[in-house]
């Protein structure tokens, strides 16, 4: 096997050279073992940011605006057909027809695309990308906050608290769960979710953070059987704290001015379509979280996650999916309109995408979570509006015959899918939107681990060329 095909191998290599001579392009030629190396991709995102700096100079530069705060919003699973799609679901909430309606990031100026595949793998998943977008590299599929070679990386809370800001972290998942761990914590698996907990309360950056707020109570102190409780930790720790865990808590706590710790769930925290009044939503956190946060003298980073549009996928429950969005979209909204654009920079964006597509010629208006009704399958069977390429519902008839899925839909239904299968991520590029001090350096096309270096230039944090002290 080898040595026949030690020759075709050679061709190749030959063959691939030549590729590179013809076409003018520098292949990426360095073996994977460099990829497993932090400063790979720490060097990479440089070169990058000098690119886009360079090309903004010629253009006339212009924005020499610093960013006093940055706010990042993650879609979890937010793939650009949630985004249209979700778009739709507002307007026709509304009572309109949809397409023509507006998400609040179709105010923001500047967009771009994020390539978001890992060291050992083409589709990412939470924890290798989050750690892309908050660490500044790539790294294996499933660890967090460490290079692939298990080398432990700073975040950009990191970089801020170093830079005398405040820092906070909001989701709506388990706070030890792979986005938001990927803030503050290192380690090789995802599923050590109870030394995440010990990281966030014991370790830094963790536990200089400012504000603290979504699910996860157990990994805390009743999961835990190392004998440690560590929200009575956290109180000791931050004797004038906030903790609190209702909506009404959270309000409460608007009268302290101590850190403030909201921990609303056991594991997440339950979808909006499903929580009772007690539960904040995510825009109840975006608003407590600013309004603390801004108190802060020399500005702030905060990272918000709506962290279920990823489960409503998983499940392929396009409903639920779609509504986290919108829950999402408010937060960003709340977002806008609580900051300046002058001196905070909000970049909004997904970890990964997700296998849910818009199949076929609906009109115009059609139910977006409903059934395509003016069109049918080559057997004459209609279909729905949105399916997934795999899940667990192909609305088959007994004979295994696709059957009308039409009384079936709903909001909180299955969607659809093609291939029988759990819903899984899928490993196309996700959007990018910015809006405030440097935004315009987020467009065209990044690696996800140049999100950092450009949120760190534009606020003068980390090791990298800022803007406080630009390259000669
Ligand atoms: C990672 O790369 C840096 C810079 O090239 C090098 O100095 C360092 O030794 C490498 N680390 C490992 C563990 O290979
Ligand atoms: C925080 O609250 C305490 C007690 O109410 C007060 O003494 C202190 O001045 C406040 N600090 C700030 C920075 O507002
Ligand atoms: C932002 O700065 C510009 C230029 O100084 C100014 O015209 C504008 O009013 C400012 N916007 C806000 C919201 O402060
Ligand atoms: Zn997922």
């Amino acid at each position: 096997m080898w040595l026949t095909n030690l020759p075709r191998l050679a061709l190749l290599m030959v063959l691939n050279c030549f590729a590179a001579v013809a076409y003018g392009t520098e292949r990426q030629a360095e073996p994977k073992e460099d990829e497993r190396n932090a400063s790979y991709w720490m060097d990479q995102a440089q070169q990058q940011l000098d690119v886009r700096l360079l090309r903004s100079r010629k253009a006339g530069g212009g924005d020499i605006r610093v960013a006093r705060n940055i706010i990042m919003l993650m879609g979890d699973g937010l793939s650009i057909t949630t985004l249209t799609a979700a778009r739709i679901l507002k307007g026709q909430l509304a009572g309109y027809s949809g397409e023509e309606s507006q998400l609040a990031v179709e105010q923001f100026p500047y967009s771009g695309l994020s390539k978001t595949y890992c060291t050992d793998s083409q589709t990412a998943d939470s924890a290798c990308a989050a750690t892309a977008c908050l660490t500044g590299i790539k790294t294996n599929y499933g660890s967090i906050g460490q290079s692939a070679q298990g080398v432990k990386v700073e975040s950009i809370l990191n970089w801020a608290q170093d830079a005398g800001k405040a820092t906070g972290i909001v989701t709506t998942t388990r706070l030890t769960d792979a986005s938001p761990a990927a803030a503050y914590a290192h380690v090789q698996r995802r599923s050590q979710e109870l030394d995440i907990a010990r990281q966030l309360i014991e370790d830094a950056p963790g536990r200089h953070l400012n504000v603290i707020l979504g699910g996860g109570l157990g990994k805390f102190a009743s999961e835990r059987s190392d004998g440690r409780d560590l929200l009575k930790q956290w109180q000791t720790a931050n004797p004038d704290g906030c903790f609190a865990t209702t909506l009404l808590e959270l309000h409460d706590c608007s009268a302290t001015n101590g850190s403030l710790l909201g921990v609303f769930s056991d594991s997440h925290m339950a979808y909006h379509l499903a929580a009772s009044r007690e539960q904040p939503r995510l825009r109840d956190m975006t608003e407590a979280a600013i309004q603390r946060l801004e108190q802060a003298p020399q500005g702030y980073f905060v990272f918000i996650e709506g962290g279920r549009i990823d489960h409503g996928h998983h499940e392929t429950r396009a409903g639920y999916a779609l509504d986290e969005m919108l829950e999402l979209d408010e937060a960003i909204e709340m977002a806008v309109r609580l900051t300046n654009p002058n001196e905070t920079l909000i970049v909004v964006t997904a970890d990964h995408s997700h296998t849910l597509t818009m199949a076929g010629y609906a009109n115009r208006g059609t139910s977006i979570l409903g059934l395509d009704l003016s069109q049918r399958d080559l057997d004459g069977i209609p279909y729905s509006t949105l399916n997934y390429a795999i899940g667990k519902w192909q609305s088959l008839n007994k004979a295994g015959k696709r059957e009308s899925p039409g009384p079936h839909l709903s909001k909180t239904s299955f969607t659809p899918s093609y291939i029988l299968g759990k819903g899984v991520h899928s490993g196309e590029d996700v959007a990018v939107f910015a809006l405030g001090p440097q935004s315009h350096l987020f467009s065209g096309v990044m690696e996800q681990n140049l999100l950092p270096h450009l949120m760190a230039y534009a606020a003068c944090l980390g090791q990298g060329v800022t803007i406080c002290e630009p390259p000669p």
